[in-house]
């Protein structure tokens, strides 16, 4: 299957995508988690991500979709994949059916995760990621890991991001609405759209995701 998952900064798209795509057998493709892994690694994509991203705003568009086309061009994407992050304007969303298009296939489903702004808040203030696979993703009240600043999953270190501060978060929520949300209307004409709330326990999340797949 090839999936995208959208919604706002906080909403449980990264926790939501680890589990779909561990459940359904496709890889998870993270555009934030690849600009990271450059940042981190110190590479001249990264460099040139850092300052949009600290400050909250799309990295530019000619830079993420070559390396978002590069990363679902590799063999493991071939029998489909789990977007998480991208498209995020309509100039992306164009682009990257251009690109199925060109390799004869399509997407099967958009996935809209939906919750009020008051949870994401909560959300993002409480988060922690792994540094050895931004994929491990925690929360301090919600989803604690069993030893303080330690992953479950790999035992890397726990960390805050560098966007997840007040003035970043108040933009991203911004760029979301303006930019992000008219791809819902765009996949909406395809007829792929399911709109889903992502209020309640991870797990029950990840069920309603996976009923509106056909999969549960
Ligand atoms: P990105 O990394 O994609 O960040 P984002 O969209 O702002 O979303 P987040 O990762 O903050 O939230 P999430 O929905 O993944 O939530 P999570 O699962 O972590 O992008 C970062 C930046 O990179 C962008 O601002 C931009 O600069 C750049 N970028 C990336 N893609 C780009 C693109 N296509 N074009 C241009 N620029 C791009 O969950 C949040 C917290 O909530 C966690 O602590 C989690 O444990 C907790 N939680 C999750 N589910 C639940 C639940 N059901 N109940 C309680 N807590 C929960
Ligand atoms: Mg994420």
């Amino acid at each position: 299957m090839r999936i995208v998952l959208v919604g706002p900064p906080g909403a449980g798209k990264g926790t939501q995508a680890h589990l779909l795509a561990k459940s359904l057998g496709i890889p998870h493709v993270s555009t934030g988690d690849l600009f990271r892994a450059n940042i981190s690694q110190g590479t001249p994509l990264g460099v040139q991500a850092k300052s949009f991203m600290d400050a909250g705003k799309l990295v530019p568009d000619e830079v993420t979709i070559g390396m978002a086309k590069d990363r679902i061009a590799q063999d493991d994407c071939a029998g489909g994949f789990l977007l998480d992050g991208f498209p995020r304007n309509l100039v992306q969303a164009e682009a990257l059916d251009g690109i199925l298009k060109e390799w004869g296939v399509a997407l099967d489903a958009v996935l809209d995760l939906e919750v009020p702004e008051d949870e994401i808040v909560k959300r993002i203030a409480g988060r922690r990621l792994c540094r050895r696979n931004g994929a491990h993703v925690f929360h301090v009240d919600y989803n604690p890991p069993k030893t303080e600043g330690v992953c479950d999953e790999c035992g890397g270190e726990l960390y805050q991001r560098s966007d997840d501060t007040e003035e970043a978060v108040r933009v991203r929520l911004d760029v979301y609405h303006n930019e992000t949300e008219p791809i819902i209307a765009y996949y909406g004409e395809q007829g792929l759209v399911s709109t889903i709330s992502a209020l309640g326990p991870v797990e029950e999340v990840t069920q309603r995701l996976l009923a509106a797949l056909g999969r549960a």
